[in-house]
């Protein structure tokens, strides 16, 4: 009788331990960067520390939205990449929680993410808004080159330019906090409008527009240029443009999910994301972000930050949920169906 009894607390004790181990070795991840980097990522933490990931590959806005529907019982753990504004809504929101990781080798962009939010996101990587051309489409439809923002305006470009729908979009976010930081509100809006007029989609994802150039599907698009290098150096007949009148920039982040469930793997995450060794494997999948670990290799296709005339962008204003709120319902109903050239 007393053998059967121990063994029964050995049994449970086995029960208990592997269970406990169960918790420990997941990690839910909702990545916001391309495909193949999240790929990447996924792999080599999978490799470095034996804990399975399962992730699934979500724009930022589409993701804020997510984790505010699951609030009261989060299916991600941590967030990984996309444009810094929608998580830091996310902190103001109370829906993340602090890593307490270590920001000492970070440049300052990053560690602003990580002071506007209290800890609870930091910067992994930074990268500037832009427009690209088809240069052979644009030669066979007799158009143009744009070099500015207002360019996009002209009736030229009738169905001719691509762009994200910034509800779902954080690439297209930017542009609309960028566009707003440029010119004042109310010109942002009516610019945004115009161009709008030329506009032959409102895509879900930020960089389709600059694939969709690529292949030739749209003479022009916008998005980040880290983006469009990537399609020039693959072949693609892409120009890349820096509008003249200067531009915005995004601050891509990581953020712990509040309430998460499996947090001592998330805060790992957030170390290897943050690891400079982690951060130069960039390159290998052709993502040209400048990285935020000053120990990081940065490529030499990067484009150059302190080169192009970027705005001094108001992340703590444009990172907040009335602002964000105010414009994407102005968006929705002065831009996303205006009449077409
Ligand atoms: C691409 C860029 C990232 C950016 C992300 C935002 O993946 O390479 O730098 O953060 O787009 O994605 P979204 O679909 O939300 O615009």
């Amino acid at each position: 009788m007393k053998k059967y009894a121990l063994l029964g607390i050995t049994l449970l004790g086995l029960t208990m331990h592997s269970q406990a181990s169960i918790a420990a070795d997941k990690l839910n991840l909702v990545c916001s960067t391309e495909q193949p980097w999240c790929d990447l990522m996924v792999a080599g933490f999978e490799e470095q520390t034996g804990i399975e990931v399962a992730m699934v590959r979500k724009s930022t806005g589409e993701t804020l939205a997510q984790i505010r529907a699951e609030s009261a019982n989060p299916k991600i753990d941590v967030w990984w990449g996309g444009t810094g504004d929608p998580h830091l809504i996310a902190a103001q929101e109370g829906l993340l929680q602090p890593s307490g990781v270590d920001t000492s080798d970070l440049l300052g962009w990053a560690v602003n993410m990580s002071d506007i939010s209290d800890g609870n996101t930091v910067g992994i990587y930074a990268g500037a808004l832009g427009l690209a051309y088809n240069s052979e489409l644009l030669a066979k439809n007799n158009l143009t080159a744009p070099a500015c923002w207002k360019d996009l305006a002209d009736a030229q470009y009738a169905g001719e330019i691509q762009v994200a729908n910034p509800n779902s979009s954080g690439t297209a976010y930017t542009e609309l906090a960028t566009f707003v930081q440029l010119f004042g509100e109310d010109e942002a809006f009516s610019l945004l409008t115009d161009i709008g007029k030329n506009v032959n989609q409102y895509t879900k994802s930020g960089s389709a527009p600059s694939k969709a150039a690529a292949r030739g599907e749209t003479a022009i698009s916008i998005g980040f240029m880290h983006d469009m290098v990537k399609l020039a150096s693959s072949g693609f007949p892409l120009e890349i443009v820096a509008p003249c009148e200067g531009t915005g920039y995004e601050v891509g982040a990581v953020s712990i999910i509040d309430k998460a469930k499996n947090l001592e793997s998330a805060k790992k995450w957030v170390e290897y994301a943050l690891d400079p060794a982690t951060q130069s494997r960039s390159v290998e999948v052709q993502s040209f972000q400048v990285p935020s670990n000053s120990k990081s290799s940065v490529a030499p296709e990067s484009p150059n930050l302190e080169t192009i005339k970027l705005i001094d962008y108001d992340f703590a204003t444009y990172g907040s949920t009335d602002t964000r709120e105010r414009l994407l319902s102005r968006w929705d109903a002065e831009v996303k169906d205006a009449p077409k050239n």
